[in-house]
């Protein structure tokens, strides 16, 4: 049993490579918990521009573009409640959404305040009434922003971390196309809408010498506290 608020919502922030992906995979798993990874959905949005011939850094050809588009969001059941996003039509594999170009885009494209209002809806969509729906009790979803500004009422609310070596070791072993995360970064961090920050009341970890088993045995540590039940 779980005593929170409705929707539960465990949210899971960090910079590029800080290893929250596969935490927060692995911590939905545990609790059998739908797995919404945003950073996928502003990939998706950056896919669809590249395709259409626009240049990501131009705000407002990005937020024309995106604004008309149909959106289709959804929840996995075949895969552990994963989410997907479909744009107009495209679905680009895991391995699309690793692209240099992508990896290059992304950061301007996730800065442009329509691009967010659009994503934000879909995301508090899928946790509030798809999640619920499709039998799940929780949603872990993992982000920039999700304690910040996509629920910042959840008392849920972790920042995990990881060394500048670390991080680039992780993303060079992950393998896809380049990809500038301390350039990335820096912009994510910059930008006037919804920047990465630390939420003030979540709680951080540095993951740089933690196993991904060892983070999600810290966070369900926290979970317990806050007045999860949790078998284990
Ligand atoms: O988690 P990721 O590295 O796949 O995210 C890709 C980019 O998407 C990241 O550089 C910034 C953006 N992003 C965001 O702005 N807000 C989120 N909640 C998640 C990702």
């Amino acid at each position: 049993m779980i005593t929170s608020p409705a929707p539960c919502v465990i949210a899971i922030d960090g910079p590029a490579a800080s290893g929250k992906s596969s935490v927060a995979r692995a911590l939905a798993r545990r609790l059998g918990f739908a797995y919404v990874n945003s950073g996928a959905f502003y990939r998706v949005a950056t896919a669809c521009v590249l395709a259409r011939g626009i240049d990501p850094t131009d705000a407002d050809a990005v937020a024309a573009a995106l604004g008309g588009a149909e959106v289709i969001a959804g929840l996995r059941a075949e895969n552990g409640g994963e989410s997907f996003l479909q744009l107009d039509g495209h679905a680009p594999t895991e391995e699309a959404l690793r692209a240099a170009a992508v990896n290059a885009g992304v950061s301007a494209v996730a800065s442009v305040p329509a691009v967010r209002a659009l994503l934000t809806a879909r995301l508090r969509a899928l946790a509030e009434e798809t999640a619920p729906a499709s039998g799940f009790p929780g949603t872990v979803m993992e982000g920039r922003d999700i304690g910040s500004a996509v629920f910042p009422h959840t008392p849920f609310k972790f920042y995990i971390d990881a060394s500048a070596e670390v991080r680039a070791q992780r993303r060079a072993a992950q393998g896809g196309g380049q990809d500038e995360i301390a350039a990335r970064d820096r912009t994510d961090s910059t930008r006037r809408a919804s920047p990465l920050l630390i939420a003030e009341d979540a709680h951080v970890i540095d993951s740089s010498r933690l196993t991904i088993d060892g983070v999600v045995g810290e966070i369900i540590g926290r979970l317990k506290l806050k007045g999860f039940a949790i078998a284990s």
